[in-house]
This record gives C-alpha cells, sequence and structure tokens, in this order.
C-alpha cells in the first residue's frame, strides 16, 4: 500500500492536503512564532517531567526509567517549553510539579498532605526548577534501525494546543536525522486521543501485546510508520508539518531554521 493508493485509509487526509483543503480564509499562521519552542531535555527537567507523566497516566508508573533514559546513550527526550508566569513562579515548586488532580484534591488528608508538601517542598528541600515551564515531553530510544517512541504526554492544561502533535512532529525529525528507518510504539488500545494522533502520522496498527499494561490487563496496539526516509513519507509528512504551522505558527525546535522576515 501506498500513500497514492486511494485503498489507504490514509489517503483522505493526503487528498486533503494535496489539494490545499485547509481553509482558505483562515490567516495563516505560519510566519507567527508559537509561544512554546522545543528543546532536548537534561536530568534538570527530571523533577517537572515526573510531574507531567503521573498527570498524563494517571498515577500509573510505567517502570519510569525517565531518569535513566536522561543520560542512555540512545535516548533522547524532547520537552515543549515557554517562560514560567509570574503567578506560576509565585507559587512554589510545590504548585509547579503538583498535578492538576494533587491541586484540586480537596480532603482532610489532601489537605493535610498539600500542606506537609508545601513545607518539605517549598521550605525544606525545594527541588530545583526548570529554567522553564514544561507543557509536555516525548521519549525516544534508538535501536538498530528503529525508533521506538517511549513514552509522551502533555500536561492537562496544555492539551488541545497542538503541543502533542508537535512533539510527534520533532520526534520523526530527530529519528530521519538520526537515519531510523521506521517510528514504532506500543499504545492502550483504549486511548483514542492518542491513536488518532499517530494515524494521523501515518503509523499503522501491525500486532497487539496482550494484557499488556499490568494496573488493568489492557492490551497495548503496537504502530510502526513506513519507512520515513522514503520521499513518499517525507512529501506527506512535510505537508503535515506546514499544515501543524499554518494553525499553531511555527514552533522553535532542535535542527529548525526559523522562517524569514
Ligand atoms: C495524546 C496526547 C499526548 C495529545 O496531546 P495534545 O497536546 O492534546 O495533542 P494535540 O493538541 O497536538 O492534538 C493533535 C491530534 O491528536 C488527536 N487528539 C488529541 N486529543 C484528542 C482527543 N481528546 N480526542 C481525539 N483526538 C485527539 C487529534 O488527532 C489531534 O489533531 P486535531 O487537533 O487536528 O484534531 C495527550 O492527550 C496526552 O498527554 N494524553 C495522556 C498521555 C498519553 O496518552 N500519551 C500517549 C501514550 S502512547
Amino acid at each position: 500500500m501506498t500513500f497514492s493508493d486511494t485503498n489507504n485509509s490514509l489517503a483522505g487526509v493526503f487528498t486533503e492536503l494535496a489539494s490545499g483543503a485547509a481553509d482558505p480564509s483562515a490567516e495563516s499562521k505560519s510566519q507567527i512564532r508559537n509561544e512554546y519552542s522545543l528543546r532536548v531535555a537534561s536530568l534538570n527537567d527530571a523533577v517537572m517531567l515526573e510531574s507531567i507523566e503521573r498527570e498524563a497516566f494517571n498515577g500509573v508508573a510505567l517502570g519510569t526509567r525517565i531518569r535513566r533514559d536522561l543520560v542512555r546513550h540512545n535516548g533522547l527526550y524532547l520537552t515543549a517549553i515557554r517562560d514560567w508566569r509570574t503567578d506560576e513562579r509565585a507559587l512554589g515548586p510545590r504548585f509547579a510539579i503538583a498535578t492538576k488532580a494533587e491541586k484540586e484534591r480537596n480532603s482532610f488528608i489532601a489537605k493535610l498532605k498539600r500542606n506537609l508538601d508545601r513545607y518539605v517542598l517549598d521550605r525544606v528541600n525545594p527541588p530545583a526548577l526548570p529554567e522553564e515551564y514544561i507543557a509536555g515531553f516525548a521519549g525516544l530510544w534508538f535501536m538498530l534501525d528503529e525508533a521506538h517512541l517511549v513514552i509522551m504526554g502533555t500536561r492537562e492544561a496544555d492539551r488541545r494546543k497542538g503541543i502533542g502533535e508537535q512533539l510527534l512532529i520533532s520526534a520523526i525529525e530527530q529519528s530521519v536525522e538520526n537515519d531510523s528507518r521506521v517510528v514504532t510504539l506500543e499504545v492502550r488500545a483504549s486511548n483514542e486521543a492518542a491513536i488518532e494522533l499517530y494515524r494521523k502520522y501515518c503509523f499503522q496498527e501491525v500486532g497487539l501485546r496482550r494484557r499488556y499494561y499490568s494496573d488493568n490487563g489492557e492490551n497495548a496496539v503496537i504502530m510502526t510508520t513506513p519507512s520515513i526516509q522514503s520521499e513518499d513519507y517525507q512529501s506527506q509528512f512535510t505537508g503535515l508539518v506546514e499544515q501543524h504551522a499554518e494553525r499553531w505558527g511555527w514552533v522553535s525546535r532542535p535542527g529548525f531554521v526559523a522562517p524569514e522576515g
């Protein structure tokens, strides 16, 4: 199956792209810089990344490897960042790393714990926060000719702003740069939002890992791109990246040259 094959379920997306079906009356934002940018993560970001992981996966530990991955020779983590807002800084480290649920829980015990955390985190042992606020991140492992997207998540407050898609774009760009042939991943079978996003970038469902997730015995769907080095993929991918920039503005990121003017 190729991208131009009319039996290809992705053909609709690409026909739209080819015909430039984006709303012609919409003003192009592609010359405007998005508030968020992407950079490679470092160990200094770990405390924020772990808090996003807790939020994005409802506290279900993934056997977390974030700290290990950040120093792994074949790992690459990308983060979506912006400047801290004054009010966020003023609320202190405890606020910065609490998840939305943790902030909103209102039982007596939860409040007590919050106050204790506030005391410990803000006064006794404040964690070193990164220079910038982190809205989301994506982690890759490069193995032989494959790039494996091991984790991706955005903060609840920052969803549906194109950040997850931008992280995926950058993960694919970095995989191309790294000479990977394909990008693969596993995703919960019920995770419609993520599956929708991956399909948009031509990931196809190629298998199932039964009862992969230990918290509820859910299956994982294995998804893989076609060759990301192929001309076919590159031209479709470029179209999607341009569409993203038209909608959200251009995003500063590793390996990307800002538009002139
Ligand atoms: C999946 C996730 C990373 C998407 O992040 P996001 O920043 O909200 O995504 P974007 O705004 O960039 O959306 C990009 C595309 O994703 C899909 N999508 C995102 N949220 C969706 C939702 N709630 N329902 C359906 N599709 C959704 C859509 O295709 C969307 O494109 P569109 O805007 O043209 O409709 C985010 O929902 C998340 O962190 N979820 C929890 C963690 C997770 O599931 N990670 C992936 C595990 S493999």
